[in-house]
């Protein structure tokens, strides 16, 4: 396949490369200027993508580390690189919004671009690491002596190809490939092409990829490794879930043997409340969302809560007889955030089997026998004992364990429980999609009952 007509738009012209390399110098000259004016020993440095050159056009984010010597305490280099950042952002008349991952920093719009200001410490080697984001000059330093100039292309069609797809992406959200993670696999199997082959023919879950042969990849256990050429005890791909990786894989298999441009952009699906409706009552199944508002805590803080309350109910509800087929969260990060559960057994007898002891025990038969007297009957050896069920509807169940007294018996994660508690609503599928949801819990739905769609085209 010719890629030249998809360079085309995914290849920053220079009239894009010139606006983003004079506004990353202006920010930069600004920020060393306040330093120095204010006796502040940082210096800031562009790097990620842009410094790289491997940014795709129109979705440059601007990655601004401010270095600190390594005598700075954590506590001056936080107020410090929060300051310079918020100063910055204020003169050049953009909007500020601080972020507390695991590093805290400051990121902004500024003429329609996402600039991150992240403070960290000027090491040389990895041995100096003292906080999460310190390898980030180390990578871009690697990288640039590394990765050759016709590579880049080759960066950028991985990037984009894995974004249509729906596998770019370390955020907790997606559990994809980050974007350094990308150039090193270019730099193992030389372009584009190289990856997706070796991808569909001879990838498998423990496959360790050690470009500097530093033989520490069996220390790590996630599906794929790829030993970080510049920290031997790092997993550039530690964030990469096997549903990724296994989709990834899938893709390629599915573009190399009929490569078609329409893979390097998402699918649209356009779904419509009326089709979505008419599609969850065809399966037949009970599909019921629970919606309440995401805490205010970072991105990657609420989508494992999510996920871990989602699993949780599945778990619950299967515990105590119910059939759970699917789960899943959405969140628009702000507003809403549903749960939902798609049931094939939703609704359950009165009684229910409580199994007791071995008739053989007999100090925990009598215990037994003592509370269910001769209602109690034998399945064999085993003391058996049939009673009410009180939550005999999944409605009443989910509302039984979502009150405050109960709720523990659930996990959910400290945030998101806080805001369950203060306010949610259960609705089956189509008293929700009565209520005019917003059009991208459309999409979320429409891929719910589409899991795979994006592995085609
Ligand atoms: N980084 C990392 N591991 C991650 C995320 C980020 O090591 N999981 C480092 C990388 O060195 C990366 C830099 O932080 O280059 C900036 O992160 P990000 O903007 O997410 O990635 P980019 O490489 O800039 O790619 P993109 O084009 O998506 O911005
Ligand atoms: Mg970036």
């Amino acid at each position: 396949m010719n890629y030249d007509s998809i360079l085309s738009y995914i290849k920053p012209d220079q009239k894009e490369k010139a606006k983003v390399e004079e506004l990353s110098k202006k920010i930069i000259n600004f920020l060393d200027n306040l330093s120095l004016q204010k006796d502040i020993p940082s210096k800031a440095v562009l790097v990620g993508s842009v410094a790289k050159g491997t940014w795709l056009s129109g979705k440059a984010d601007i990655d601004i580390f401010l270095n600190f010597p390594l005598e700075t305490s954590l506590q001056n280099l936080k107020k410090n690189g929060l300051f310079l950042g918020h100063e910055c952002i204020k003169k050049m008349g953009g909007m500020a919004e601080e972020r507390y991952a695991s590093h805290p920093y400051v990121t902004g719009t500024i003429d329609g671009y996402e600039i991150d200001f992240v403070p960290c410490y000027a090491i040389e080697n990895s041995s100096q690491i003292k906080s999460a984001v310190d390898r980030t000059n180390l990578h871009n330093i690697y990288i640039q002596q590394n990765l050759k100039s016709e590579q880049l292309n080759e960066v950028l069609l991985l990037k984009k190809f894995m974004y249509g797809v729906e596998t770019y992406g370390s955020e907790f959200k997606v559990g994809g490939f980050a974007g350094y993670l990308c150039e090193l696999l270019i730099l193992k199997y030389s372009n584009f092409e190289g990856v997706l082959k070796a991808a569909a023919h001879s990838w498998e879950p423990g496959l360790i990829i050690d470009l500097e042969n530093y033989d520490t990849g069996e220390n790590f256990t996630e599906p794929l490794v790829v030993v970080d050429p510049v920290d031997k005890n790092r997993n550039v791909a530690a964030a990469l879930t096997l549903q990724k990786m296994s989709e990834f894989v899938a893709a390629s298999r599915n573009f190399l043997s009929e490569p078609k441009e329409e893979y390097f952009s998402k699918i649209n699906l356009n779904g419509n409340s009326k089709l979505v409706e008419k599609l969850f009552t065809r399966r037949g199944t009970e599909t019921i969302l629970i919606s309440f508002k995401p805490p205010e805590v970072p991105s990657d803080a609420i989508y494992p809560q999510l996920k871990k309350t989602a699993d949780s109910m599945s778990r619950k509800l299967s515990d105590e007889g119910f059939i759970v087929e699917n789960n899943g969260y959405w969140t628009d990060e702000i507003d809403l955030a549903v749960i939902i559960l798609e049931l094939s057994l939703w609704s359950l007898p009165d009684y229910k089997k409580n199994v007791g002891p071995e008739l053989w025990n007999e100090y925990h038969s009598s215990k037994f026998l003592e509370k269910y007297g001769n209602q109690a009957y034998l399945e064999k050896d085993r003391w058996v004992v049939d009673i009410p069920r009180k939550q005999k509807d999944i409605y009443i169940f989910l509302n039984y364990y979502l009150q405050k007294e109960n709720i523990h018996h659930l996990k959910t994660g400290k945030h998101l429980k806080k805001k369950i508690l203060q306010y949610h609503e259960i609705h089956d599928v189509s008293d929700f999609l009565g209520k005019n949801p917003p059009p991208e819990i459309l999409d979320f739905l429409f891929r719910f009952l589409n899991p795979g769609q994006q592995l085609w085209r």
